[in-house]
């Protein structure tokens, strides 16, 4: 949302999609577009692009994992800039401890991307792949032509790999100021839990409040904030009502 996107495609499983209907909705409250597709089988991230095919048409495409959390400052700005990409692709490179977990970036001396790996045993650097692409719309022609790796999946390293082989991936590398956390496993959500708590007791303002982002981005007005707000008898609806009642 913060990237100025409206037309989101949610992609899950055939158990979950449900849910993610019953939750999200059309998105029409948010001034948003929801669309909701089925991946059969876990045959890989790049498969979205497949999946999402018709979805995407002839325009450039942003792909998000479910499971990651990015915070910082001008995250908003770096997100509206890659957004408007028209040719080639953006990714956002990471330092981490565990590299071997992810897709790794190799560096020449002068920080040129060499090589991307996917989950190597010797990672060749700190900075991980996180999991935020942008791609021009040949994504979806790379996504058919790929061949299933040794796990069984269409891999995005492989897309990554292909945008790199022919000069047109940008590696953007997020600095110390930013937090990219994962939520995939159970430590890691607790993890990532504790770190919004700190921040959200701290300021009393909300992160990733949808409806709060729906009404900065000008999707929403005041008015829809309120009625989304009255809607929620609850601690969020409260904080809802504060932002729609502060002078902006
Ligand atoms: C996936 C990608 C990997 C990327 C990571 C980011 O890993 O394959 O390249 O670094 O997401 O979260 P997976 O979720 O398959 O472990």
């Amino acid at each position: 949302m913060l990237a100025g996107i409206k037309d989101i495609l949610v992609i899950s499983t055939l158990k979950d999609i449900p849910r993610f209907k019953d939750l999200l909705g059309d998105g029409k409250d948010l001034g948003m577009n929801l669309s909701y597709a089925i991946q059969q089988e876990p045959r890989g991230i790049a498969e979205s692009f497949i999946v999402g095919e018709e979805f995407i048409g002839t325009e450039s495409v942003s792909l998000i994992l479910g499971d990651n959390l990015f915070y910082g400052q001008n995250l908003t700005g770096l997100l509206q800039e890659a957004s408007g990409l028209k040719q080639g692709s953006i990714v956002f490179g990471y330092y981490v401890t565990d590299p071997q977990r992810y897709g790794v970036i190799e560096f020449d001396e002068n920080k040129n991307v060499i090589t991307i790996e996917e989950k190597p045993r010797i990672p060749k650097s700190n900075w991980a792949v996180t999991g935020l692409y942008f791609y021009d719309n040949n994504v979806v022609n790379i996504a058919k032509s790929l061949k299933p790796s040794a796990r069984g999946e269409l891999e995005i390293t492989d897309v990554n790999c292909q945008y790199l082989k022919s000069g047109k991936l940008k590696v953007k590398l997020l600095g110390r100021g930013y937090a990219w956390l994962d939520t995939g496993t159970s430590n890691a959500l607790i993890d990532a839990s504790m770190f919004i708590k700190t921040i959200e007791d701290r300021q009393g303002l909300k992160i990733g409040c949808v409806e709060e982002v729906a009404y900065n981005m000008g999707y929403i007005d005041k008015k829809q904030l309120y009625l989304l707000a009255e809607k929620m008898n609850t601690d969020y609806g409260e904080y809802l009502i504060r932002i729609a009642d502060e002078k902006r």
